[in-house]
């Protein structure tokens, strides 16, 4: 009996480690950082993270582990049947951001073969120009899709569940040795002093185009707002601590992340390549140029690009089996038949991510000012004042007490969470329709 709680308690851990570590962490973190400020974006990141990110984990949590059903009929379970159109939302969320998810996975999936050839070693800038966007893109696109339809369609999520077990830690080796390596590179002052030290002028000066895209990506790289951590926590046994899980989770993905930034930053900085305009390039500029100077380069590249490429997958496919799941429950088609649907759905999505990666900016722009804070609102507003009590209860399962951390963690759900995406939303809405570049107007 105890060793089966074990078990499972560490296959949950594995599973959600492996949904939130991702592109989120290694290519979005630190070019986010980048085209946001610097070291006043970390510090708006690590806040949301913890006041916005963290309750709202346990609150999705909380609905999964109360009904041990699946993420949209969990609201019926509950007696709230009406509610259950946040998870179509959800499903809608989730396509949206796998349309350009997969586009970038493309990219890793070409870095993979560019680093056995040393095809970028000469010129890293150009060659992510040429393979980013265009015909070459929409078939590393088709590719990357090809594999994550193929496991979703034949359900061999353990051999994923398998190779993230290996994966996280791999990819927390790889990436302390190169952040080691980078520390010895010319300038690494400065670039730690971009990444890691806040002026805080700066950021007040910024804040309200800065905190839409902290909370977004604190969203984004928690998985939330897209069902996944309700799923995954409705096999969660009572005598788990939520919170304890959580916060192991929460700690985790943002160390990938902060390491993510410790590689890039010391590579641009030494390479002269200043980071605020290096953009969604710069993971792939970076560390390619930092491949392209080591001994063993190509080894190390494909090894990289490799793991790179299975956190990206174990995180798409999360994300993939959310849309399928929903669509195997609710029509007759049979699941290879309709992950290929999805499949193709999410190809034709993606066409302009994988043609221009200025499309790829604004797909991505609207699921973080639009779709991930309006979903997460809705299992937040759920929790915090349609279950209220009943919540906490939950929360309290497993954890022996909580007497004084319960409402606490009730109120910040209730008022700091809800208020703090309202806010976010309203500045994103300002961003995206009201600015002089707003966002919601599509690069043609
Ligand atoms: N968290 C993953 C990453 O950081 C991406 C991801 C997986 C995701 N599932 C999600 C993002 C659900 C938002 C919602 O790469």
């Amino acid at each position: 009996m105890e060793r089966e709680t074990w078990a499972t308690r560490i296959g949950f851990l594995v599973a959600a480690i492996g949904s939130a570590v991702g592109l989120g962490n290694l290519w979005q973190f630190p070019f986010k950082t980048a085209s946001n400020g610097g070291a006043a974006f970390v510090v708006f990141y690590l806040v949301a993270v913890t006041v916005v990110g963290f309750p709202a984990l346990l609150a999705e949590f909380v609905i999964g582990r109360r009904t041990h059903v699946n993420a949209i009929d969990a609201f019926a379970e509950l007696g709230h049947r009406n509610w259950r159109v946040v998870g179509g939302l959800a499903v809608a969320t989730g396509f949206w951001i796998l349309s350009y998810y997969d586009v970038v996975g493309g990219w890793v999936l070409r870095y993979i073969l560019g680093s056995a050839t040393g095809a970028y070693f000469d010129a890293p800038g150009e060659y992510f120009g040429a393979v980013s966007a265009g015909p070459e893109a929409v078939l590393a696109q088709a590719l990357f899709l090809v594999v994550a339809v193929g496991i979703v369609a034949f359900g061999i999520e353990n051999g994923i569940e398998r190779a993230t077990k290996v994966m996280v830690p791999s990819i927390a080796v790889i990436m302390v040795v190169l952040a080691v390596w980078a520390a010895t590179l010319p300038g690494v002052g400065d670039a730690y002093a971009y990444f890691l030290s806040p002026d805080f002028g700066t950021m007040l000066d910024n804040a309200g185009s800065v905190i839409p895209f902290a909370v977004g990506q604190a969203f984004f790289t928690l998985s939330l707002g897209m069902a996944i951590m309700v799923t995954y926590s409705s096999y969660v046994g009572e005598d788990d601590s939520l919170p304890v899980d959580g916060g192991v989770i929460v700690v985790t993905n943002t160390l990938v992340g902060i390491l993510a930034g410790l590689v890039v930053f010391p590579i641009l900085f030494a390479n002269d390549i200043s980071p605020d305009t290096s953009g969604p390039s710069a993971l792939f500029v970076a560390v390619a140029s930092g491949f392209a100077d080591l001994p063993l380069g190509r080894v190390l590249g494909v090894v990289f690009f490799g793991v790179v490429l299975v956190a990206a997958l174990s995180s798409a496919i999360s994300l993939m089996e959310v849309v399928v799941a929903y669509a195997v429950d609710n029509t007759s088609y049979s699941r290879p038949t309709l992950a290929g649907a999805t499949g193709l759905g999410l190809f034709a999505l993606g066409l302009p991510s994988a043609w221009d990666t200025a499309w790829l900016t604004w797909f991505d722009t609207i699921a973080y000012q639009l779709f991930l804070p309006l979903s997460v609102l809705a299992s937040v507003v759920f929790v915090g004042w349609v279950l209220g009590e009943e919540a906490v209860a939950e929360l309290r399962q497993g954890t022996g007490g909580l007497d004084t951390l319960g409402p606490v963690w009730l109120w910040t759900l209730r008022l700091v969470v809800v208020l703090g995406v309202l806010g976010t939303l309203g500045l994103g809405f300002q961003t995206l329709f009201l600015g002089s570049d707003a966002a919601i107007v599509p690069p043609l």
